[in-house]
């Protein structure tokens, strides 16, 4: 487009340029032949057809206003113009379209020539030079500027297609994705440019995706193995029974039943509040005095160890009651399951978080598996009874209810047994948070 501009005005300005020249050259060649026929009036020697230098009609009228000589395309025919220089002036130009006797528009110059026997004239015609100068030369700087927009184009065209491959790699790659075969990752083009940035970034996404898969296949596996153990006791119980009615104990097998049938709805409960949860839906967050949470859950318990109470009053946080009590409860049920012979439970405000503390004097975790307890489904107590612990989502469920509410839930060292602590953004009614 600019291309295709800039040829035009260069065009336009050689254009303009020839114009001028060929004005002034046929000023010239209108002069010169002037100027002979000055000498022919002198001399009084006038031949009978005038050969013109060039293409130039010419007429040379005595005082009398008869022609007394003419170039070939005139000769025998009237004044080729009327009009004469007035005053002092010799010579007057017009255009005349046409002149008479002739064709077309013509640039005509009358000139004056004072002589002895009165004034003679001579009126010399040339074709006016049309804007354009020259149509081939028109012509030619038309297929230039043709030539040069298109080869622009073109050149842009291939440009922009070099730029744009490393898009339609990705885009394929991108194309052949699927759910199944999330590891693959996309092209990324040698050039640090922004497609290089783009192609970086898709397979970061790709990567988060691809751990996220994992770790939902991972936990779908986990959940059905879980269900199954005890669906399995419950139907092994049930069909002894059958098998033996006499010697079946039956309010006893009931209770086994009944206690299997239990463990499967808390996990099928873990399990629904974990999906609650990953979904991440806004929580309803009140400013809440952590006391008045955890003073209600502690007597609520009825614990075999004894229970200290190191509660600050009044230390504000911008939680879900209803949330916070659940995770309190999971650390408590761990605690009471684990302490020796005491837990401690204090609630306090720091500068910027309110810290809910839950430490007993049992056997501790050891640093290494501190983390890992976090994660669903990890129970590291697997050589006592299974239905004293629960699923192993006690924690992870814990943790992440305190980072739905901007937190974290650590732990951390203690002199004797496990310590867990619950940070919290502090928040009054007015505060942030
Ligand atoms: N207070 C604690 N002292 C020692 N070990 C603990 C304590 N709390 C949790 N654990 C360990 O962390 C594991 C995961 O805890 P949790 O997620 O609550 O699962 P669960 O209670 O169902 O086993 C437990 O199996 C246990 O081994
Ligand atoms: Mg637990």
């Amino acid at each position: 487009m600019l291309a295709a501009l800039v040829c035009a005005i260069v065009g336009m300005l050689v254009i303009v340029d020839v114009h001028n020249r060929e004005v002034h050259d046929r000023q010239a060649q209108i002069t010169e032949s002037i100027d002979r026929m000055q000498n022919h009036i002198k001399q009084r020697a006038f031949p009978s057809t005038l050969a013109p230098s060039g293409d130039e009609a010419v007429q040379v009228l005595n005082p009398q206003g008869q022609i007394v000589t003419a170039t070939r395309q005139v000769a025998g025919k009237p004044p080729m113009a009327a009009f004469k220089p007035v005053g002092d002036r010799l010579r007057t130009k017009r255009t005349l379209c046409p002149p008479a006797g002739l064709e077309g528009c013509m640039t005509v110059v009358a000139y004056k020539i004072s002589q002895p026997d009165g004034e003679w004239m001579v009126y010399a015609a040339l074709p006016v030079v049309p804007w354009y100068a020259d149509s081939t030369l028109v012509i030619f700087l038309a297929v230039m500027t043709l030539l040069i927009t298109a080869m622009m184009t073109m050149g842009v065209y291939r440009a922009v297609g070099r730029t744009l491959a490393p898009i339609e790699a990705i885009r394929a790659e991108m194309d052949e994705i699927t759910a199944t075969d999330i590891h693959r990752r996309v092209p990324v083009p040698t050039s640090q440019d922004e497609i290089g940035i783009l192609a970086t970034s898709v397979n970061t996404t790709l990567n988060r995706l691809d751990t996220a898969y994992s770790q939902l296949r991972r936990f779908t596996a986990d959940a059905s193995h879980e269900v199954r153990s005890p669906l399995t006791a419950i139907r092994a119980q049930v069909e002894e029974a059958l098998m033996y009615p006499n010697d079946t104990d039956w309010p006893q097998m009931g209770q086994a039943v009944l206690a299997a049938t239990e463990r499967l709805q808390e996990l099928v409960n873990d399990l629904l509040l974990l999906a609650r949860l990953d979904a991440g839906a806004a929580l309803p967050l009140v400013p809440t005095d952590l006391t008045s949470i955890v003073e209600p859950e502690l007597d609520r318990r009825t614990s075999a160890v004894t229970v200290i109470r190191d509660l600050q009053q009044g230390v504000l946080a911008r939680c879900d009651p209803e949330r916070i009590t659940r995770l309190l409860s999971n650390l408590l049920d761990n605690a009471e399951r684990h302490a020796t012979s005491q837990i401690k439970v204090s609630v306090r405000g720091d500068e910027d978080s309110v810290v809910v503390e839950v430490t007993d004097d049992g056997a501790g975790i050891h640093a290494e598996a501190r983390e890992m307890v976090f994660k669903r489904f990890t129970r590291l107590d697997t050589a006592r009874d299974r239905d004293a612990g629960g699923s192993g989502l006690g924690l992870a469920i814990a943790r992440q209810i305190a980072e739905v509410h901007g937190g974290t839930l650590t732990i951390e060292d203690s002199e004797q047994g496990t310590r867990f602590v619950l940070r919290l953004p502090r928040g009054g009614p007015t505060g942030a948070g």
